[in-house]
């Protein structure tokens, strides 16, 4: 494509015109100079590009319905989410869309988001890595991505207004973290604002989110986009940063701005740079190829990636794979009424769908009945006179959707009740659920075998039959923690906030980092998942690398009959770390395949800045040093090997003052020594209880803490001989350079 004109070339009318979109779904065009209207649209897991004429969101061109992040990110696998980010950007390329509205990497803060489904995980890594791969996978078919929903877009209640309240190391360690990472990673050409506040502020006017955080720190040098609709003080939202406000034209917003140029409160500079993002981005977009999409292979690798996300959560006596001539019970409606998706802006209309009752009977040689379980209907009867009774339960479509959360999480009472009907009519029942956000398993230990199928797109029903008869060994593992009820969930006493503020008063502790600080019971911890084969764990070994990150290996074998995947997970802590910390962290992650019988040595890389916590004195990352505990594990409650690696810390160099305590004064190597010497000629009773203490304190504990003016005070009170300038003097050495 020829270049596009430069904003200078542009009346300033033209440029603030850029600065918004045409309609639901288009950028302006400028046809005096040239300048063709993009597409965005909806992502993320497939393309939802509605109809020309269309009225509705509901109504869009058919696309392959890939899993959805809940589901896929259960693989654990960055490369197979690049290959389906990159079969979604080739059928946006054919549909004629320049930026596809995903992937969607906010934290699972609870399991009650109505929107969970659209999300990878509860840990920030793990979000940001899969999140990295989505976006990359689209971008290498020349569709731009957009990183949503930016930022601590958390819960869908008051989603439009509530301000998500969390303090510093919450907000960098857990929740801006995976973006973090994305951004610098896979440079998105765009990133798209959220709806909600941050401490107050909306993130659409957040020009410490949108410029300090996002470009200064990040280096994201794209077009942020609004949310739809969040951009609703337009000359505010282009001085924080935000380039293109969606849905457009607000011809109100075109005047606010031109009126702000005028009046000098906006500099037409700022214009000049969103209006010349946008130009990039067309730009960008003229270079992606339109070829025709082989449908059947995107069905192929939707059933693939569906396969690969479903997690056995339990396979008691190796009841699963079914052998092909079993006699088979399918019960419930999921069986032939797939729920594959979630509701709201990500709906897909697919291509075509599967249905878990006609693959099974593609696969089975033996008989399949199938009952929807409705009451009077004979589903217990055919369970007792099946070999396996294989029962489908799950959330109904609309207690999960984006624009509202979820009531609570169990299942509905009638599929509870049916289920017990069943297992007791025949003990040999696999579960198999559909659901976006997790659900209670209150049967989860009286039925030998149970399928999390999530929500797995269009070949929803093929991955599942290929995983009750072994054709694929499940791989899969949680990418979130299954409580055993609401109220041990993290969030529990802060969800969904009152009067516009939501308080994340969990901190740090998010998903598993809560349940292990707590030492909580789960039903599945995260991390979990299981195999047709076993896996055994070798010597590890960790040490830190030229990088000042942390190499681990580990030998794993596959120790049983048939090929399969680990997902082998690497979490670090500090032993008496300095600050708050959760026992454990996942860092690093890999999925190997490994044949029966083979041995693979593994290497991964836990990266320094992932270390890092954020230090409030400086503002900034900082790696503390001390001894890390490494753990090589199978999930989070099932560590295999333990190491220990001692890491160098970060020097951030904060001076003593008269306000530090005695205890920080003490420990510093110039200033300590002088001090103790200083201490024991002042106060030579100070380690006594004579006089000052009563019985039982411990003195030398108790000065610790007391800043060192204060403890000026006390002393010259207690008539000790202390001259101020004598610490200032000392105070001052010790943060003089050595010569
Ligand atoms: C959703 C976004 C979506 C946009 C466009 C919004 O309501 O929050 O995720 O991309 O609509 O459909």
């Amino acid at each position: 494509m020829t270049p596009l004109p430069a904003p200078t070339d542009l009346t300033l009318e033209e440029k603030v015109s850029l600065t918004s979109g045409a309609g639901f779904w288009r950028t302006e065009a400028i046809e005096r100079v040239g300048i063709p209207s993009i597409v965005l649209t909806d992502g993320p897991h497939g393309v939802r590009k509605q109809r020309a004429g269309a009225d509705g969101i509901g109504d869009s061109e058919p696309a392959t319905c890939f899993p959805p992040a809940v589901a896929l990110g259960c693989s654990w696998d960055p490369a197979l989410v690049a290959r389906v980010g990159a079969a979604i950007g080739a059928e946006a390329a054919a549909q004629d869309v320049a930026v596809l509205l995903g992937p969607g990497i906010n934290i699972k803060r609870t399991p009650l988001c109505g929107r969970t489904f659209e999300y990878f995980s509860e840990d920030p890594v793990v979000s940001g890595v899969l999140g990295a791969a989505m976006v990359s996978g689209i971008q290498s078919r020349g569709v731009g991505a957009s990183l949503k929903h930016f930022a601590a877009n958390n819960q869908e209640t008051d989603r439009m207004r509530v301000s998500a309240d969390i303090d510093a190391r919450p907000l960098r360690e857990i929740y801006l973290r995976a973006f973090a990472h994305v951004v610098r990673e896979a440079q998105p050409w765009t990133v798209m604002c959220s709806y909600n506040r941050i401490n107050g502020v909306y993130t659409a006017r957040d020009p410490w989110l949108l410029t300090t955080v996002l470009r200064e720190e990040w280096g994201f040098d794209g077009v942020v986009v609004s949310d739809w609709g969040a951009a609703d003080d337009r000359p505010a939202s282009l001085v924080a940063g935000l380039d293109l406000a969606m849905p457009g034209p607000t011809r109100a917003g075109d005047a606010a701005i031109l009126a702000a140029v005028e009046a000098g409160t906006l500099a037409a500079q700022r214009v000049d740079e969103a209006a010349g993002r946008v130009l990039r981005l067309i730009e960008r977009a003229g270079g992606r190829g339109a070829d025709p999409v082989d449908q059947d292979a995107h069905h192929a690798l939707a059933r693939e990636a569906a396969g690969r996300s479903i997690v056995l959560l339990r396979n008691d006596g190796d009841l699963l794979p079914l052998r092909p001539d079993t006699s088979i019970a399918v019960i419930g409606a999921f069986a032939v009424e797939p729920r594959y998706q979630g509701g709201g802006s990500s709906k897909i209309n697919p291509t075509r769908l599967d249905t878990a009752l006609d693959e099974i009977r593609a696969l089975a040689t033996g008989t399949v009945t199938y009952h929807p379980g409705d009451p009077l209907d004979d589903a217990v009867a055919a369970a007792s006179a099946a070999d396996v009774a294989v029962v489908f339960l799950g959330l109904p479509a609309a207690a999960e959707s984006e624009g509202y959360d979820r009531d609570g999480i169990d299942l509905p009472a009638a599929q509870l009740a049916l289920l017990d009907a069943v297992r007791l009519a025949n003990p040999r029942t696999v579960v198999v659920l559909s659901n976006g956000g997790v659900v209670a398993l209150p049967f989860a230990e009286d039925v030998p075998a149970l399928l999390e199928g999530w929500l797995l797109g269009q070949a929803c029903g093929g991955a599942v039959a290929d995983v009750l008869f072994g054709v694929v060994n499940p791989s899969a593992k949680l990418t979130e923690t299954i409580p055993r009820r609401l109220q041990d969930t993290p969030a529990y006493l802060d969800f969904p906030g009152e009067h516009g503020h939501v308080r994340y008063g969990e901190g740090l502790f998010v998903g598993y980092r809560w349940y292990d600080a707590r030492d909580l019971d789960v039903a599945f911890p995260f991390g979990h998942g299981l195999s047709y084969t076993t896996f055994h764990y070798g010597d590890a070994s960790a040490a830190v690398d030229d990088a000042g990150g942390i190499a681990v290996e580990v030998s794993v074998t596959n120790t049983g009959a048939v090929a399969g995947r680990e997902v082998v997970q690497v979490y670090t802590g500090v032993r008496d770390s300095a600050v708050t910390r959760a026992p454990r962290e996942c860092k690093a992650f890999v999925s190997v395949p490994l044949e029966p019988g083979e041995t693979r040595e593994i290497r991964l890389t836990v990266r320094r800045e992932d270390l890092a916590y954020w230090d409030i004195r400086v503002d900034g990352w900082v790696v503390e040093a001390g001894t890390y505990t490494i753990e090589v594990a199978a999930s989070s409650r099932d560590v295999r090997a333990s190491l220990s690696v001692d890491v160098a810390g970060d020097d951030i160099g904060l001076p003593l003052t008269r306000m530090s305590s005695i205890g920080e004064v003490l420990a510093h190597p110039v200033a300590g020594p002088a001090l103790a010497e200083a201490m024991a000629s002042a106060m030579p009773d100070a380690g006594s209880t004579a006089g000052m203490m009563p019985e039982g304190v411990d003195v030398a504990r108790m000065l610790d803490g007391i800043p060192i003016q204060r403890a000026i005070v006390f002393a010259a009170a207690g008539g000790a001989d202390v001259d101020p300038a004598m610490i200032d003097a000392l105070l001052e050495a010790a943060d003089r350079p050595a010569d």
